[in-house]
């Protein structure tokens, strides 16, 4: 009699471990299997809705969320701005930017050189990206290329050159003008693209503050901080706010000023009528940073070559490629 006992009580032990196991298996292989085939582009979901809610313009905005593949045609398109110029960093640069829209669905990117005529690396890059682009030239004029004092108008003909664009081609969605040296969150691009009218955020290192940023207290647009209000009715940066196509489309005279300083509130201010307290607060409520005003360290034009000595070496192809 004893030892059928104990015989049952090895086999329900050995049974229990069994099946704990097969659960612990399971769980791991769930979990596993989330992580590995999560696509990339995916928003938060909020358990239980179809909308995940972003807090937004003083009034909250849902941002349907169910839809976030790479190739899912139904979402607003997307136009990126970007200014570029030949500089020992412009690949790099514009490398890493490429790399971000490559995991962003249903983006158009317009990169604008300032130079007359294209750079044949630069056009290499764009078709090597797979992306929809428009490569576009807009030299910045003589007058302030010239001027010898203060800081020049930095890419403002290659983002008025975008809007053009924009008012020519564009019919719905959203546009950003997204410097090529700035570093962007994927997030950022799914929260954009629901820009009503003008959505703002955070932006991360920017002047001494670190940061510039609508003020958001309980749920409501109070103001603005930013290391550099000097004065202006909208005191951010370029990076820290969105615009609906149709908005601009509404406003035929909106465009850039070539005032060093005053680009953003030059614009911002041209799109009348456009009040700050209409802003549409993203990022959770500015709560997150999900772009950053990078800045490279500067490079010095690289040492000229020897090329009697490296005549026929891959230096001669490299030194091609540099600036
Ligand atoms: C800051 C802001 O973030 C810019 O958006 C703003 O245009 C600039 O100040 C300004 O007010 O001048 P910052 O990093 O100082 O930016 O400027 P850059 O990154 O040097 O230039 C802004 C954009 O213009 C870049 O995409 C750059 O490639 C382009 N750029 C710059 C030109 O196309 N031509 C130039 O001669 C210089
Ligand atoms: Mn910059």
């Amino acid at each position: 009699m004893r030892l059928p006992l104990t015989m049952y009580l090895v086999i329900f032990v050995s049974a229990s471990v069994v099946f704990y196991q097969y659960h612990l298996s399971k769980a791991w292989m769930i979990s596993h299997n989330n992580s590995q085939f999560r696509d990339l582009s995916a928003g938060p979901i909020e358990k239980g809705t179809n909308y995940t809610y972003y807090a937004s313009k003083n009034i909250s905005q849902a941002v349907p969320c169910t839809d976030f593949s790479l190739s899912n045609p139904q979402l607003p398109p997307l136009y990126i701005i970007t200014p570029t110029y030949r500089r020992p960093e412009q690949l790099a640069e514009l490398t890493r930017l490429a790399h971000t829209l490559m995991l962003t669905p249903n983006i158009h990117w317009l990169v604008i050189e300032d130079a007359e005529q294209k750079t044949e690396l630069v056009t290499d890059l764009l078709q090597r990206t797979g992306l929809s682009y428009d490569h576009l030239l807009a030299p910045m004029p003589e007058i302030y290329k010239k001027k010898k004092k203060g800081p020049k108008p930095r890419g403002v003909s290659n983002r008025n050159k975008g809007l053009a664009w924009i008012r020519k081609y564009a019919k719905d969605g959203v546009f950003y003008f997204a410097d090529d040296d700035n570093t962007y969150d994927l997030q950022l691009f799914r929260e954009i693209r629901y820009t009503k009218q003008v959505s703002m955020f955070p932006v991360g290192l920017i002047t001494k503050l670190g940061v510039s940023s609508p003020i958001v207290r309980n749920g409501k647009f109070m103001g603005f901080y930013d290391g550099w209000m000097a004065g202006r009715k909208f005191p951010v940066d370029m990076a820290g706010f969105a615009v609906s196509v149709n908005f601009l489309l509404e406003r035929p005279k909106a465009e850039m000023p070539f005032k060093p300083g005053f680009e953003e509130d030059g614009f911002l201010k041209s799109l009348v009528p456009f009040e700050p307290y209409e802003i549409e607060l993203l990022a959770e409520n500015c709560t997150k940073i999900w772009v950053w005003h990078t800045q490279a360290k500067r490079n010095d034009p690289s040492q000229p070559l020897d090329f009697a000595k490296y005549n026929n070496t891959n230096l001669v192809l490299l030194k091609h490629i540099l600036v």
